[in-house]
């Protein structure tokens, strides 16, 4: 079992995080690398009608750097523009970022350049019960039961191999229960053996799961047939790869939805 987070675990061991909870992880895989392959209007195609604030769930935000550079590239806001500017895309987006990990939620909450409409908070996405009250409160605030749109960047491979392939199948049925659209960076398999002999030469026991994952291979692949064929969601597009040879795909909700998403008639 990976060590509890918040307990100085990358402290006393540098580069051991169990999560994904990398504390410098931006300068590695950098958000421009990301950002750079969505269309600039992408928020204007994908609600051409929204009269009401979008609004945007990023999840595993880490310390918030791609968050924020998300959240400057679809409002088309310049990097030099302050939290005063008014977004040039003419939407008004709310988003609430989460981790699992509480100190790189205090940095990012301290580095944030858009602190009112851009919320960060401590939360274990696999944990049901502190789930539903962050999501439900932060969702009743807007008389919302859904988002918009929500984002999973280089998390997907986390998730699984601390909660296996049921953990990954629940939760990617739970991103599609929550959203309209869902932006997912699935890492590929080649990352999951690089984290595991990483752990190992940490001297540290091996993820839970790692050996006796069934889902496996072409993660982009097996990722978009889970979310079609069992969380009614379709792919819109694949943006393209990053340098990181890691897909961004778009997903959106086919068919009868939830309605708060599907009746909203705002969206396309
Ligand atoms: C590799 S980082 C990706 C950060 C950011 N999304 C990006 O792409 O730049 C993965 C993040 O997912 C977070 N994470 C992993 N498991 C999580 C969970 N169960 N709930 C919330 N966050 C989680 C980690 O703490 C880490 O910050």
């Amino acid at each position: 079992m990976a060590a509890p987070v918040g307990e100085g675990s990358r402290a006393s061991e540098p580069g051991a995080a169990p999560y994904g909870n990398f504390p410098n992880y931006s300068r590695f895989h950098p958000p421009e690398g990301r950002v750079g392959l969505l269309p600039a209007g992408l928020l204007r195609s994908l609600f051409p009608a929204a009269t009401r604030p979008l609004l945007g769930l990023d999840v595993g935000c880490n310390s918030g750097e791609l968050s924020v550079a998300l959240y400057r590239h679809l409002l088309g806001l310049q990097q030099s523009t302050d939290s005063l500017a008014q977004p040039a895309a003419g939407k008004d987006l709310h988003l609430l970022c989460c981790d699992i990990d509480p100190e790189l939620i205090e940095r990012a909450q301290q580095c944030s350049p858009f602190p009112t409409s851009m919320s960060f908070a401590k939360l274990d996405i696999m944990d049901r019960g502190a789930r539903e009250r962050l999501l439900g409160s932060y969702l009743a605030r807007f008389g919302r039961s859904s988002f918009d749109i929500v984002f999973c960047m280089s998390v997907t491979m986390w998730i699984h191999l601390n909660h296996g392939d049921r953990g990954l199948l629940e939760f990617l049925s739970l991103l599609a229960s929550l959203c309209r659209y869902l932006l997912i960076e699935p890492q590929p398999w080649k990352c999951y053996r690089a984290a595991a002999r990483r752990l190992r030469r940490l001297g540290r026991n091996d993820f839970d799961h790692f050996r006796s994952l069934e889902i496996n291979g072409d993660m982009a692949e097996r990722i978009t047939q889970i979310l079609s064929r069992d969380c009614a969601m379709e792919l819109v597009c694949c943006f393209g790869s990053t340098s990181w040879d890691r897909s961004l795909l778009l997903f959106k909700l086919s068919g009868s939805g939830h309605e708060d998403r599907a009746s909203s008639g705002q969206e396309q």
